[in-house]
């Protein structure tokens, strides 16, 4: 049996990433795929704990060098229990983040430094990386304008204000370009626009993906002759 893909969708606040997960997971099923799909942080039962920790603030304030190894240690199970057995078992796994979120977050919006943090990462995931991943982006008020007319109450992240949102969201600008296999789209429009520009990717990046024309479309090959 072939190994499953790994798909990870990142952003900061209000850009639509669950919708989209969702989106995704019902097209692809649709396509005959097995699809798990889970979120950072969190997919697992230590995972779940940390969320509640992290977001609820039941801890009440939290060092920054706290905050990144709690969402490590959810990293570092939910590969070990939900993603790693997933793929071997030929699923495609869906994500709500993974480490591109703490570069952006604990990176560049608590100032951490990023190889520090990159090889935390590292150790946490086992080296494990996404096939693909997308970003969506979107301008800051956009996605807090987003977030206030859902009515969703704010989160421990999503309180921290406008300068530490902006320097999430230039992070995530910046890896997405410096990255392989990880795509910036724009979260602009509706939740059909948004979904459109990302079964494009899918397709693009996976021939046996619905939408696919197949093995001839893969990125990686060169230009035929016409
Ligand atoms: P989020 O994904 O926005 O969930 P919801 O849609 O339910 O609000 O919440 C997760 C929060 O955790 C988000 O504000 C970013 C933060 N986070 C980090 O700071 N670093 C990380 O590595 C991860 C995975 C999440």
């Amino acid at each position: 049996m072939s190994r499953g893909r790994f798909v990870v969708v990142e952003g900061g606040e209000g850009v639509g990433k669950s919708t989209q997960v969702r989106r995704l997971r019902t097209f692809l099923e649709a396509g005959g795929l097995p699809v798990v799909v889970t979120r950072e942080p969190g997919g697992t039962a230590v995972g779940e704990g940390i969320r509640e920790v992290l977001l609820h603030g039941r801890a009440g304030p939290v060092a920054p060098e706290a905050e990144l190894l709690m969402i490590l240690a959810a990293r570092a199970a939910l590969v070990r229990e939900v993603v790693e057995p997933a793929l071997a078992a030929g699923k495609w796994v869906l994500s709500d983040r993974f480490d591109l979120s703490s570069l952006a977050y604990q990176g560049y919006g608590r100032g951490i430094p990023a190889d520090l943090v990159a090889r935390l990462n590292e150790f946490a995931t086992g080296g494990l990386a996404p096939d693909l991943c997308i970003v969506l982006d979107l301008p800051v008020e956009e996605g807090m304008a987003r977030q206030a007319l859902a009515g969703k109450s704010r989160d421990r992240f999503e309180s921290q204000g406008r300068a530490f949102l902006g320097r999430v969201r230039r992070g995530y600008v910046e890896l997405a370009r410096s990255r392989a296999d990880t795509v910036l789209l724009s979260a602009r429009g509706s939740p059909g626009d948004v979904e459109a520009r990302i079964r494009r990717e899918v397709a693009l990046a996976f021939p046996e993906a619905p939408g696919a024309a197949g093995p001839a479309s893969r990125r990686e090959d060169p230009p035929r002759p016409s």
